[in-house]
């Protein structure tokens, strides 16, 4: 989604803002700006496109753009088509702005100013009236500060702003609203930044920025103050990623790193979390009495976060005994849902910024319920608004399609259902010591030992790289990681795929299996095994090509299938852990085969700041 950048310092700004947004690209985009404070003026360079494109247009025109302070933004359109005229940043007579976020009364507000001589509107944007609003309020004050507060009384929706004046050169204004915003400190000047990474290469610390807080940022201080202009006072937060964590190093994307890092991030993520091979939460406040208070957990997420939280119901339910229902934001939040003091609501994200799951959290907390969020990013608004956090140290996840952060979050499920069966007793201690120390100790040896068997998985892909359609069959927890898999294969190699319970598909959706559809079944649950077999045997009977994942030395595997992806033996409950890993391959070899950009699917963004 949306990035912003901005710079104030003694170095030249172009360069740090274009690379900032190079930085930002993994976000998802689909055209790029930057407005330079140049004296007493303001030159605004943007285009449709990649960031490239726009080198190529700043480097044609061959203007004189040296500056020391500048804002940056890459857009993912929302209110009109990618193109120059709505690219940000939008500028005034009075200054330039950048936005991420939506306006939501933006129509209304745009009649309002459309009365006024000043304004005619050029764009079809929502931002160019929040930087038309401000300009109007700054017409009448000549105060940035106080034309900035009073617009933002008369907003609704979301929103981070960062905003330049042509009367106070070297200052950035920044302020947000249900969208990021960081400004981070540098030895030679201090930057905004939408993302942490958009900074890594300068610096790693950090403010961030609260709802109602609006930021001055310049060259040799950032300050902060509430609406009211009363100073507040931060605590500077440093980053522990560091810059080669954000980088692709010697892999050809940084999925395929991500999806090789898996190992190491596993251990980071469970090793602190187990004591004397128990496993123990660690999360501050989250007593194991409190969590025997909660009758039923409710998790929310979006995408490949709700796909984790699907693995968790199946092994809490199993195994803890605890009711666990499944929501995916954007729904639970318009629902209306009936929730009970004894509820614990779990939302997951990687980003904890995900605009639904966000207003899910904020949903539950309204209603009284207790919230925790499984989270990869330190800081982020979900993180600091759950009432208990468990971190996944999964490290920066810079590929679109999410792979390292979905498997350091079922983790996070196995260690929370270990727990669970600790304070319910519904698994005898030993039981749950074993296969703690399973989680530990074999699993990332196993995921390592998946994921080195690339190769084998690539020529399993180049065979079907021209199929259009595809469909992955599973049952139980099977049909999770069945969800997981075709959801990976849609988003970046745009292969048209769909997950069923593969006991549900004779009821419809079989009419499309003819000779030659390729038909991924998943088969890693033992209580299953058998009746997905029949399964797979309907398909096959009317021509399906099987592609089976299952453990190594299933029987009947072979009898009904065109390729085997197997795994060594583990607990039934990580299985997960091989399975998925194996379909990230799959479709990141199909669409690398495919000519797919891989990392930034078209479309795609990898932080949903708007509903
Ligand atoms: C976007 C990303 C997905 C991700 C989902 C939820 O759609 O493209 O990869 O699973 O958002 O993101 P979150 O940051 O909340 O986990």
């Amino acid at each position: 989604m949306c990035g912003i950048i901005g710079y104030t310092g003694e170095e030249e700004a172009v360069e740090l803002l274009l690379n900032g947004l190079k930085a930002l690209e993994y976000r998802g985009y689909d055209s790029a700006g930057i407005a330079l404070s140049k004296g007493s003026e303001i030159i605004v360079e943007k285009s449709q496109g990649k960031i490239s494109q726009l080198e190529r247009k700043i480097e044609g025109e061959n203007k004189d753009l040296s500056s020391h302070c500048g804002i940056g933004h890459t857009r993912w359109a929302t209110h009109g088509k990618p193109n120059d005229i709505n690219s940000h940043p939008h500028a005034t007579e009075n200054l330039a702005l950048v936005h991420n976020g939506i306006i939501e009364n933006y129509a209304e507000l745009k009649k309002f100013l459309e009365k006024n001589e000043h304004y005619t509107f050029e764009s079809e944007t929502d931002t160019e009236v929040a930087a038309k609003l401000i300009d109007c309020f700054y017409r009448v004050t000549r105060d940035p500060f106080r034309a900035i507060a009073e617009a933002l009384k008369l907003l609704r929706g979301s929103w981070a702003f960062g905003v330049i004046f042509k009367d106070d050169p070297g200052v950035i204004y920044a302020t947000r609203k249900d969208s990021p915003l960081i400004c981070a400190l540098d030895e030679k000047g201090n930057f905004i930044a939408s993302d942490i990474p958009a900074v890594l290469k300068r610096t790693n610390r950090y403010y961030t920025l609260e709802e109602g807080e609006i930021a001055l940022v310049c060259a040799d201080k950032v300050k902060i103050f509430d609406m009211d202009k009363r100073p507040v006072k931060k605590e500077i937060k440093e980053a522990d990623w560091d810059v080669e964590a954000a980088e692709k190093g010697n892999y050809p994307h940084f999925m395929l790193k991500e999806i090789f890092e898996q190992p190491t991030v596993i251990r980071k993520t469970v090793s602190p979390r187990v004591k004397d091979g128990l496993p123990q939460l660690g999360i501050p406040k989250l007593t194991d009495e409190t969590l025997k208070r909660f009758k039923r957990l409710i998790i929310v997420g979006c995408g490949t976060a709700m796909h984790a939280g699907m693995v968790g119901k199946t092994v809490i339910e199993k195994l803890a005994r605890i009711p666990v229902q499944v929501e995916i934001a954007s729904e639970f939040r318009y629902s209306d849902p009936i929730l009970e003091e004894n509820d614990l609501i779990i939302v997951i994200s990687q980003s904890g910024e995900t605009a639904d799951t966000l207003a899910a959290l904020r949903l539950a907390k309204e209603k009284g319920c207790k919230t925790m969020a499984v989270v990869n990013v330190v800081g982020s608004s979900i993180a600091r608004e759950a009432d208990f956090v468990f971190y996944t140290w999964a490290g920066p996840e810079i590929a679109v399609a999410s792979t390292k952060a979905y498997t350091v979050q079922i983790c996070a499920m196995y260690l929370l259902t270990l727990r669970l069966c600790l304070i319910h007793n519904s698994l005898p201690l030993v039981q749950v010591k074993k296969l703690t120390e399973e989680l530990l100790d074999k699993m990332p040896v196993l995921v390592q030992e998946t994921i080195d068997r690339s190769g084998e998985i690539r020529k399993i892909a180049n065979r079907f790289r021209s199929v259009e359609d595809l469909f992955f069959i599973g049952r139980g927890i099977d049909y999770s990681l069945s969800m997981e898999g075709s959801l990976k294969l849609k988003e970046i190699s745009y292969v048209h795929s769909e997950a069923y319970a593969a006991g549900e598909l004779k009821h419809g959706t079989i009419s499309l299996i003819t000779q030659g559809v390729p038909v991924i079944s998943v088969a890693t649950w033992d209580s299953c095994y058998e009746k997905m077999i029949s399964n797979v045997k309907e398909v096959r009977a009317r021509g399906a090509s099987v592609i089976m994942l299952c453990k190594k030395g299933a029987a009947a595997a072979d009898d009904v299938s065109d390729f085997i992806i197997d795994f060594p033996e583990c607990s039934e409950m990580f299985m997960p852990m091989l399975a998925v890993p194996s379909m990230q391959l799959f479709a990141y070899h199909m669409a690398v085969f495919r000519g797919c950009d891989v990392d930034k699917p078209r479309n795609l963004a990898k932080s949903v700041t708007v509903e």
